[in-house]
């Protein structure tokens, strides 16, 4: 049965009239008792059916509704109606699986983002979350055909680990002890050794670690995997849950890694540009409708499509954090008092700070290098300067921080210096030290978060509705 079925995208692009196929889909819409608009998930376009009278009962009628599955057969035929260039005459219809028209919650018309959220089981066969995930799966063939082509290894890191990749503490514990009789030592501790591992364990924040063992094998490999943060935040840009592609190359000091990255994000942008393109087309008016309710200076000086080509075409923007420092306290908004976070050098960059270099200042994609040491992770390679690390972030206009990246410390002295300094503990970490022990190298690497640029490429305001089945904080449904 399922052998025959033919996708509507592939008829769309290769059909001819005369071409006799099988369809099956879900209906969209049903109108004059005659036409029937049905998706099968492959295009963003419907395809219209047209029904011959009497191929179906009166009661059968009835069953063709919205949400409804349908295997369909009939003739490719050249439609006479606007919007389309072919339909398909039915020969035969067969109802899969009714949909309660009193029931089904994905009624034609309308609905907000908010909540098709609550209705994420379903929110797949929207236009709007057909695209965003048609995109997405693009984004993620693209970035393996990338390294592929560069010859980097795929490494899975393991997604339960004993260390934090990234010291700041915002781990999910992974643990079968008994919650309500924990066992306790001597000292009236938690008993790890009695914990499934024998030792405390989370969930990984980040496969870098790992990356760096390999890539002083390989050279160049990349972990592509889910990560997990327990930081509170409920903002638009932030999951408990999300994807990582986390690139690491041995003999690559900060500045190759700068261009890679930068190359690495015009690739796949560029391949989503070739490849999605009614997909695009799509979101791009959906996000017009949608900034139009917006006051005049909130709104978008460009098009969705025209940001990603700009992307594609113009160098980024590669400053120094001393220099955005300076270009924030010269700013307008920062005489005005308009930034809630004061701005000094020292400070982490808030998020108001990098929409400022990108949106305002720049207009395009920023590389800030040079951060000060406390505020970056142990692992970055201390300058010569001696106050700064080899670090560098990509802001992205709307997203900010999309990529943190950095030249990693390979100098055994140096970097226990900065363990200790930072409290990150060295027995359990001797296997990361032995890496500067035996044959160490120059090495970088970065890490892009998937959801974000999946949030960039399709103008999705919220990271909620750029990944399947969202988790933040006091919500994992599904
Ligand atoms: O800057 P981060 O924390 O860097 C690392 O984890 C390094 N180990 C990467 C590396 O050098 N290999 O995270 C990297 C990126 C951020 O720039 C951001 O895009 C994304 O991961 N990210 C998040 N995305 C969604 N939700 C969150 N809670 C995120 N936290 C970080
Ligand atoms: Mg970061």
């Amino acid at each position: 049965m399922f052998g025959q079925r033919k996708k509507i995208k592939e008829i769309l692009q290769h059909g001819i009239a005369g071409d006799k196929v099988t369809i099956m889909g879900w209906v969209r819409t049903f109108r004059n008792n005659q036409f029937i608009a049905i998706q099968d998930g492959s295009s963003q376009r419907n395809f219209q059916i047209v029904m011959p009278e009497g191929i179906l009962s009166e009661s059968d009628l009835k069953r063709i509704t919205t949400g409804a599955s349908l295997k369909v057969k009939g003739e490719v035929v050249n439609s006479t109606g606007k919007g389309q260039a072919l339909e398909l005459k039915a020969t035969s219809i067969e109802i899969l699986g009714d949909s309660d028209p009193e029931k089904y919650p994905l009624q034609p018309k309308k609905h907000s983002l908010e909540f098709l959220r609550e209705k994420a089981h379903l929110r797949f066969r929207t236009n709007t979350f057909g695209a965003v995930f048609r995109i997405r799966h693009s984004l993620a063939f693209a970035i393996h055909q990338f390294f592929h082509e560069r010859g980097f290894i795929y490494l899975h890191s393991p997604v339960i680990t004993a260390s934090d990749a990234e010291g700041a503490g915002e781990m999910f514990r992974v643990t079968t002890l008994p919650l309500d009789q924990l066992p306790k030592t001597e000292e009236n501790e938690i008993n790890f050794r009695e914990d499934f591992f024998g030792k405390s364990t989370h969930l990984t924040v980040s496969g870098q670690l790992e990356a760096e063992l390999a890539a002083t094998a390989f050279g160049d490999v990349y972990t592509f995997g889910p990560t997990f943060r327990a930081e509170n935040s409920n903002t638009t840009r932030h999951l408990a849950e999300f994807w990582m592609i986390e690139p690491e190359m041995a003999f690559y000091d900060i500045e190759d890694n700068m261009n890679l990255a930068e190359a690495f994000i015009k690739a796949i942008i560029q391949f989503v540009l070739d490849h999605n393109k009614e997909d695009l087309d799509f979101l791009a008016e959906r996000l017009a409708e949608e900034e139009k309710s917006l006051p005049v200076d909130k709104r978008s000086e460009m098009g969705l499509l025209e940001k990603l080509q700009l992307v594609c075409r113009e160098p980024f923007e590669r400053i120094t954090y001393t220099e955005a420092i300076e270009i924030l306290q010269a700013s307008s908004y920062y005489k005005k008092k308009k930034f809630k976070f004061d701005v000094q050098w020292g400070i982490d960059l808030q998020s108001e700070h990098e929409r400022y270099l990108v949106e305002k200042h720049f207009k395009k994609p920023v590389i800030v290098t040079a951060y000060p040491e406390g505020i970056k992770a142990f692992y970055m390679r201390m300058n010569a300067d001696g106050k700064t690390v080899a670090a560098m972030d990509i802001l992205a206009p709307g997203i900010g921080e999309i990529v943190g990246g950095s030249q990693r410390e390979e100098r055994l002295d140096k970097l226990l210096d900065r363990m200790e300094k930072m409290n990150v503990p060295t027995a359990e970490m001797q296997w990361y030290l032995d890496i500067r022990r035996f044959g160490t190298v120059p090495h970088a690497g970065f890490g892009l978060g998937f959801e974000r640029i999946v949030q960039f490429v399709t103008g999705m305001g919220n990271i909620r509705d750029v990944i399947p089945f969202a988790r933040t904080p006091k919500n994992c449904e599904f």
